[in-house]
Protein backbone atom coordinates (compact mmCIF):
# COMPACT_ATOMS: atom_id res chain seq x y z
CA UNK A 1 0.00 0.00 0.00
CA UNK A 2 1.31 3.25 -1.06
CA UNK A 3 -0.34 6.78 0.46
CA UNK A 4 -0.10 9.43 -2.23
CA UNK A 5 0.66 13.00 -0.29
CA UNK A 6 0.50 16.15 -1.76
CA UNK A 7 3.88 17.89 -2.35
CA UNK A 8 2.83 20.44 0.13
CA UNK A 9 1.76 17.96 2.96
CA UNK A 10 4.54 18.52 6.18
CA UNK A 11 5.18 14.80 5.58
CA UNK A 12 6.38 14.81 2.11
CA UNK A 13 9.83 15.10 2.16
CA UNK A 14 10.17 12.67 5.15
CA UNK A 15 10.84 8.84 4.18
CA UNK A 16 10.17 7.43 8.34
CA UNK A 17 6.84 9.29 7.62
CA UNK A 18 5.79 7.93 4.71
CA UNK A 19 6.60 4.13 5.59
CA UNK A 20 4.22 4.89 8.64
CA UNK A 21 1.38 6.38 6.88
CA UNK A 22 1.76 3.18 4.48
CA UNK A 23 2.08 0.45 7.10
CA UNK A 24 -0.78 2.04 8.57
CA UNK A 25 -2.87 1.79 5.47
CA UNK A 26 -1.82 -1.61 5.34
CA UNK A 27 -3.56 -2.47 8.57
CA UNK A 28 -7.14 -1.06 7.39
CA UNK A 29 -6.79 -3.08 4.24
CA UNK A 30 -6.15 -5.92 5.69
CA UNK A 31 -9.22 -5.57 8.19
CA UNK A 32 -12.07 -7.78 8.18
CA UNK A 33 -15.84 -6.80 9.10
CA UNK A 34 -16.89 -8.87 12.29
CA UNK A 35 -12.99 -9.13 13.48
CA UNK A 36 -10.75 -6.53 16.27
CA UNK A 37 -9.86 -3.19 14.47
CA UNK A 38 -6.09 -3.86 13.91
CA UNK A 39 -3.64 -2.44 16.18
CA UNK A 40 -1.12 0.41 14.92
CA UNK A 41 1.88 0.35 16.85
CA UNK A 42 2.45 4.31 17.33
CA UNK A 43 5.93 5.34 18.24
CA UNK A 44 6.62 7.57 21.26
CA UNK A 45 6.85 10.79 19.17
CA UNK A 46 3.27 10.20 17.64
CA UNK A 47 1.53 9.77 21.00
CA UNK A 48 3.38 12.71 22.05
CA UNK A 49 1.50 14.85 19.27
CA UNK A 50 -1.71 13.44 20.16
CA UNK A 51 -1.15 14.59 24.17
CA UNK A 52 -0.32 18.06 23.33
CA UNK A 53 -3.35 18.78 20.66
CA UNK A 54 -5.35 16.91 22.95
CA UNK A 55 -4.51 18.78 26.17
CA UNK A 56 -4.88 22.07 24.05
CA UNK A 57 -8.21 21.08 22.61
CA UNK A 58 -9.75 20.30 26.38
CA UNK A 59 -9.06 23.19 27.46
CA UNK A 60 -10.88 25.04 23.99
CA UNK A 61 -13.65 22.54 24.58
CA UNK A 62 -14.74 23.73 28.04
CA UNK A 63 -14.66 27.23 26.46
CA UNK A 64 -16.29 26.66 22.98
CA UNK A 65 -17.66 23.36 23.01
CA UNK A 66 -21.71 22.72 23.08
CA UNK A 67 -22.82 21.13 26.40
CA UNK A 68 -23.83 18.18 24.44
CA UNK A 69 -20.71 17.86 23.08
CA UNK A 70 -18.78 18.01 26.44
CA UNK A 71 -21.14 15.78 27.92
CA UNK A 72 -20.48 12.93 25.44
CA UNK A 73 -16.68 13.91 26.28
CA UNK A 74 -17.76 12.87 29.58
CA UNK A 75 -19.03 10.04 28.85
CA UNK A 76 -16.59 8.70 26.87
CA UNK A 77 -13.01 9.33 28.39
CA UNK A 78 -10.70 9.31 25.67
CA UNK A 79 -7.17 9.47 27.12
CA UNK A 80 -5.46 12.80 26.86
CA UNK A 81 -1.90 11.07 27.05
CA UNK A 82 -1.82 8.34 24.60
CA UNK A 83 -3.36 8.00 21.10
CA UNK A 84 -6.42 5.45 21.90
CA UNK A 85 -6.58 2.46 19.24
CA UNK A 86 -9.55 2.56 17.45
CA UNK A 87 -10.82 -0.52 18.44
CA UNK A 88 -10.56 0.68 22.41
CA UNK A 89 -12.41 3.56 21.37
CA UNK A 90 -15.46 1.45 19.21
CA UNK A 91 -15.47 -0.97 22.82
CA UNK A 92 -16.00 2.40 24.85
CA UNK A 93 -18.47 3.88 22.07
CA UNK A 94 -20.84 0.90 21.30
CA UNK A 95 -22.70 0.32 25.10
CA UNK A 96 -22.88 4.37 24.93
CA UNK A 97 -24.81 4.94 21.72
CA UNK A 98 -24.29 2.08 20.02
CA UNK A 99 -21.68 3.62 17.04
CA UNK A 100 -18.65 1.42 16.38
CA UNK A 101 -15.71 2.49 13.95
CA UNK A 102 -14.44 0.95 11.17
CA UNK A 103 -10.82 1.78 9.92
CA UNK A 104 -10.08 3.23 6.70
CA UNK A 105 -7.04 3.67 4.93
CA UNK A 106 -8.03 6.74 2.75
CA UNK A 107 -10.77 8.77 1.66
CA UNK A 108 -13.73 6.34 1.38
CA UNK A 109 -16.33 6.78 -1.32
CA UNK A 110 -19.66 8.58 -0.65
CA UNK A 111 -22.27 6.26 -0.53
CA UNK A 112 -20.35 4.26 1.82
CA UNK A 113 -18.90 6.98 4.44
CA UNK A 114 -22.16 7.89 4.72
CA UNK A 115 -24.85 4.75 3.97
CA UNK A 116 -22.92 2.72 6.81
CA UNK A 117 -23.50 5.54 9.68
CA UNK A 118 -27.55 4.46 9.47
CA UNK A 119 -25.64 1.03 10.85
CA UNK A 120 -23.69 2.79 13.53
CA UNK A 121 -21.05 2.58 12.14
CA UNK A 122 -18.40 4.83 11.41
CA UNK A 123 -15.46 5.24 9.03
CA UNK A 124 -12.31 6.39 10.70
CA UNK A 125 -8.40 6.76 9.66
CA UNK A 126 -5.80 5.44 11.79
CA UNK A 127 -2.74 7.95 11.03
CA UNK A 128 -1.95 10.98 13.04
CA UNK A 129 -0.26 13.92 11.42
CA UNK A 130 2.71 15.06 10.69
CA UNK A 131 5.35 15.86 14.21
CA UNK A 132 6.72 19.46 12.63
CA UNK A 133 3.16 21.08 12.62
CA UNK A 134 1.48 19.54 15.25
CA UNK A 135 -1.36 21.68 15.54
CA UNK A 136 -2.03 21.38 11.25
CA UNK A 137 -3.42 18.62 9.17
CA UNK A 138 -4.32 18.72 5.60
CA UNK A 139 -6.19 15.55 5.75
CA UNK A 140 -8.28 13.78 9.19
CA UNK A 141 -6.18 11.96 11.02
CA UNK A 142 -7.36 10.37 14.22
CA UNK A 143 -7.20 13.27 16.78
CA UNK A 144 -9.78 14.83 13.80
CA UNK A 145 -11.88 11.32 13.94
CA UNK A 146 -11.98 10.34 17.31
CA UNK A 147 -11.18 13.60 19.21
CA UNK A 148 -14.03 15.62 17.10
CA UNK A 149 -16.48 12.90 16.03
CA UNK A 150 -16.03 10.22 18.67
CA UNK A 151 -16.96 13.11 21.39
CA UNK A 152 -19.76 13.56 19.76
CA UNK A 153 -20.97 10.46 18.68
CA UNK A 154 -21.03 9.28 22.56
CA UNK A 155 -23.93 11.83 23.24
CA UNK A 156 -27.32 9.57 21.80
CA UNK A 157 -28.86 13.21 20.23
CA UNK A 158 -25.49 13.73 18.11
CA UNK A 159 -25.50 10.03 17.27
CA UNK A 160 -29.20 9.95 16.21
CA UNK A 161 -28.28 12.99 13.68
CA UNK A 162 -25.24 10.71 12.58
CA UNK A 163 -27.61 7.72 12.16
CA UNK A 164 -30.39 9.81 10.30
CA UNK A 165 -27.52 11.70 7.61
CA UNK A 166 -26.51 8.06 6.47
CA UNK A 167 -30.09 7.01 5.84
CA UNK A 168 -30.61 9.81 3.91
CA UNK A 169 -27.59 8.67 2.34
CA UNK A 170 -29.14 5.56 1.49
CA UNK A 171 -32.22 6.86 0.38
CA UNK A 172 -31.67 9.05 -2.59
CA UNK A 173 -30.72 7.92 -5.82
CA UNK A 174 -28.46 10.41 -7.56
CA UNK A 175 -25.03 11.92 -7.14
CA UNK A 176 -26.49 15.37 -6.75
CA UNK A 177 -28.86 14.50 -4.07
CA UNK A 178 -26.03 12.42 -2.42
CA UNK A 179 -23.47 15.65 -2.94
CA UNK A 180 -26.33 17.60 -1.29
CA UNK A 181 -27.00 15.35 2.13
CA UNK A 182 -23.25 15.45 2.58
CA UNK A 183 -23.06 19.36 1.80
CA UNK A 184 -25.67 19.49 4.54
CA UNK A 185 -23.38 16.75 6.88
CA UNK A 186 -20.43 19.34 6.07
CA UNK A 187 -22.19 22.63 7.48
CA UNK A 188 -23.39 20.71 10.50
CA UNK A 189 -21.98 17.67 12.00
CA UNK A 190 -18.57 19.01 10.65
CA UNK A 191 -18.86 22.37 10.87
CA UNK A 192 -22.16 23.60 12.63
CA UNK A 193 -22.42 26.37 15.29
CA UNK A 194 -25.13 26.67 17.73
CA UNK A 195 -26.60 29.39 20.01
CA UNK A 196 -25.95 28.09 23.60
CA UNK A 197 -26.31 30.26 26.95
CA UNK A 198 -26.21 33.61 24.88
CA UNK A 199 -22.89 32.54 22.74
CA UNK A 200 -21.92 30.57 19.98
CA UNK A 201 -20.85 27.51 20.63
CA UNK A 202 -19.28 24.72 18.00
CA UNK A 203 -20.60 20.92 17.70
CA UNK A 204 -19.18 20.56 14.54
CA UNK A 205 -16.44 17.72 14.36
CA UNK A 206 -14.30 19.76 12.17
CA UNK A 207 -14.09 23.07 14.66
CA UNK A 208 -13.81 21.06 17.65
CA UNK A 209 -10.46 19.13 15.91
CA UNK A 210 -8.83 22.35 14.67
CA UNK A 211 -6.84 24.41 17.36
CA UNK A 212 -6.66 27.01 14.73
CA UNK A 213 -10.07 27.25 13.94
CA UNK A 214 -11.63 26.50 17.70
CA UNK A 215 -10.41 29.79 18.17
CA UNK A 216 -12.03 31.81 14.43
CA UNK A 217 -14.94 30.72 14.14
CA UNK A 218 -16.58 33.39 15.92
CA UNK A 219 -15.86 35.84 14.18
CA UNK A 220 -16.91 33.60 10.70
CA UNK A 221 -19.81 34.64 8.19
CA UNK A 222 -22.31 33.03 10.39
CA UNK A 223 -25.89 32.33 8.30
CA UNK A 224 -28.97 31.08 10.02
CA UNK A 225 -29.64 27.37 9.64
CA UNK A 226 -31.13 26.53 6.49
CA UNK A 227 -31.20 23.13 4.62
CA UNK A 228 -31.20 24.47 0.89
CA UNK A 229 -28.51 27.17 1.58
CA UNK A 230 -26.21 24.51 3.13
CA UNK A 231 -26.84 22.10 0.73
CA UNK A 232 -25.85 24.52 -2.33
CA UNK A 233 -23.43 26.52 -0.74
CA UNK A 234 -19.33 25.43 -2.34
CA UNK A 235 -16.90 24.49 0.46
CA UNK A 236 -13.17 24.57 0.06
CA UNK A 237 -11.61 22.12 2.50
CA UNK A 238 -8.06 22.99 2.35
CA UNK A 239 -9.05 26.72 4.11
CA UNK A 240 -10.97 27.66 7.43
CA UNK A 241 -14.53 27.84 7.01
CA UNK A 242 -15.54 31.15 6.18
CA UNK A 243 -19.42 30.56 6.02
CA UNK A 244 -20.96 28.81 9.20
CA UNK A 245 -24.86 28.23 9.76
CA UNK A 246 -26.07 28.71 13.03
CA UNK A 247 -28.60 26.58 14.91
CA UNK A 248 -30.37 28.16 17.68
CA UNK A 249 -30.31 24.90 20.04
CA UNK A 250 -29.92 21.30 19.61
CA UNK A 251 -33.64 21.02 19.61
CA UNK A 252 -33.96 23.39 16.28
CA UNK A 253 -31.03 21.37 14.60
CA UNK A 254 -33.19 18.46 15.19
CA UNK A 255 -36.08 19.90 14.00
CA UNK A 256 -34.29 21.22 10.71
CA UNK A 257 -31.97 18.87 9.60
CA UNK A 258 -32.87 15.91 11.84
CA UNK A 259 -35.84 16.17 9.90
CA UNK A 260 -34.83 16.67 6.74
CA UNK A 261 -32.28 14.12 6.56
CA UNK A 262 -35.29 11.84 7.60
CA UNK A 263 -37.34 12.73 5.25
CA UNK A 264 -35.40 13.58 1.89
CA UNK A 265 -35.40 11.76 -1.46
CA UNK A 266 -34.50 12.94 -4.65
CA UNK A 267 -37.76 15.17 -5.61
CA UNK A 268 -37.76 17.06 -2.69
CA UNK A 269 -33.81 17.88 -2.71
CA UNK A 270 -34.67 18.64 -6.44
CA UNK A 271 -37.19 21.35 -5.09
CA UNK A 272 -34.94 22.36 -2.62
CA UNK A 273 -31.63 23.11 -5.04
CA UNK A 274 -34.40 25.21 -7.49
CA UNK A 275 -35.71 27.68 -4.63
CA UNK A 276 -31.73 28.76 -3.41
CA UNK A 277 -31.22 29.34 -6.74
FE1 LIG B 1 -14.85 14.41 9.78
Amino acid sequence: MVVELASSHPGFADPVYRARRNDIAALALNYRPGTPIPAAEYTAQEHEIWAVVSRELAVKHDRYATAEYLEGAARLGLPRDRIPQLEEVSLALEPLTGFRYVPAAGLVPLRDFYGVLADGLFHSTQYIRHHSVPFYTPEPDVIHEVIGHANALAHDRYAALYRLAGAAARRVESEEALEFVSKVFWFTLEFGVMRERGELRAYGAGILSSYGEIEEFRGMDIRPLDVAAMGTTHYDITKYQDVLFQADSLQHLEDVVGDFWATCDDDSIAKLVATAV
